[in-house]
């Protein structure tokens, strides 16, 4: 391996495999991992406009596979082959979503097992960060459980419709969800900025006929949309609002966020709370087609994954990924589930230190 300074101020390391990386010195410097650059958890102790402008590289050599750099002003980094491997691939990989569609058997995993045994827990919020849902059987059928589940791994988030909230038929329902009609696959709060991340719903009663819960991968569905109707729908923004005696909610979003990437980073999808699209005719009919064009990728059978919720089962989802939906139930017997809203960083925190 070699390293060595060229002209136009990069410094260029070849590899023992053929590997050729160019970084620029002002990138070496900034990541410094020395102790008077860096804390014991990685936090850079100095700013960067401060000493990053002035950095020039006097020397860079490797030691076997560490690469040591001295500054002109005396200063010395040395950066581990892990360290130079990681960049040289880009950012660091994130978490890959492995997309689905009705071929997928529901990950599932047992409440009492989950409670009691950490590789357990593990591996159903693993499932969540991978599949973007995972179902939790026999949870106790108690009020409140549902908030129990999220504090396994992160924090209740409370909205508007409280800490917990009850599905169930109300005479008197502002929100659709406590009829007994269906509801098409929806993002839950897209008129909240940011929306809930992860969403729990958890069966405490299901007696009527119906009702059975549908999901399906938006991500899946934004990697099968048109390039040009994937580009229409993450440009656009939709005002999503709700209304009720103690709230007014709106939101101005696209359905469709890419991240800087240009991967599906979210979905806000809505029947009930949607606006209408801005501008031109033209343009409209630009935007429904798009939009329609994305319903029908979801709504396809080979999309959906239909489960039926049985008291004591629980589902969490990945809101802002997995649309979910229900069939219309029938007014004899009882249905009522309760849910709540946590957020999926404290979900991945939660995997990565029980993965350490
Ligand atoms: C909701 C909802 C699902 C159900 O309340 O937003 O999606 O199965 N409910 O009732
Ligand atoms: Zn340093
Ligand atoms: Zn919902």
């Amino acid at each position: 391996m070699t390293a060595s300074t060229l002209a136009d101020n990069a410094v260029r390391l070849s590899f023992a495999g053929g590997q050729v990386v160019e970084l620029h010195p002002f990138v070496l410097r900034d990541a410094c991992p020395c102790p008077s650059c860096s804390n014991a958890s990685g936090q850079r102790l100095f700013e960067t406009p401060a000493v990053v402008p002035h950095a020039r590289v006097a020397t860079v050599d490797f030691d076997g596979d560490t690469l040591r750099v001295t500054w002109a002003d005396g200063h010395e980094s040395a950066f581990d082959g892990g360290w130079l491997e990681d960049y040289a691939r880009g950012l660091p990989p994130r978490r890959e979503p492995t997309l689905w569609g009705s071929e997928l058997a529901p990950p599932v995993e047992r409440y009492d097992d989950v409670v009691s045994d950490p590789a357990t827990l593990r591996r159903w919020l693993a499932a969540i960060a991978e599949y973007g849902f995972a179902v939790l059987e026999a949870a106790p059928l108690e009020d409140g459980a549902v908030a129990a589940v999220a504090e396994l791994f992160g924090h209740v988030r409370v909205t508007n419709y409280g800490r917990i909230f009850d599905v169930a038929v109300r005479v008197d329902a502002t929100n659709l969800a406590d009829t007994a009609r269906g509801l098409s696959l929806h993002t839950d709060n897209p008129y909240r900025v940011p929306p809930p991340t992860l969403q729990l719903l958890h069966c405490l009663a299901s007696s009527a006929t119906g009702g059975e819960t549908i999901v399906a991968d938006g991500f899946r569905a934004v990697g099968l949309l048109d390039p040009h109707d994937r580009a229409v729908l993450a440009s656009r923004p939709i005002r999503y609002s709700y209304r009720d005696a103690s709230a007014e909610l709106a939101a101005d979003v696209p359905v469709v966020a890419l991240d800087a990437r240009g991967e599906p980073g979210a979905l806000q999808l809505n029947n009930r709370s949607k606006g209408v699209p801005a501008g031109s005719p033209a343009e409209a009919s630009e935007w429904y087609a798009a939009y329609f064009e994305l319903l029908a990728l979801l709504e396809a059978p080979e999309a959906q994954v239909v489960l039926r919720l049985e008291p004591g089962d629980l589902i969490a989802f990945d809101n802002t990924r997995v649309v979910h939906g229900r069939t219309a139930f029938s007014g004899s017997g009882e249905r009522r589930l309760q849910g709540c809203y946590a957020d999926r960083d404290a979900l991945l925190s939660t995997l990565a230190v029980l993965e350490r």
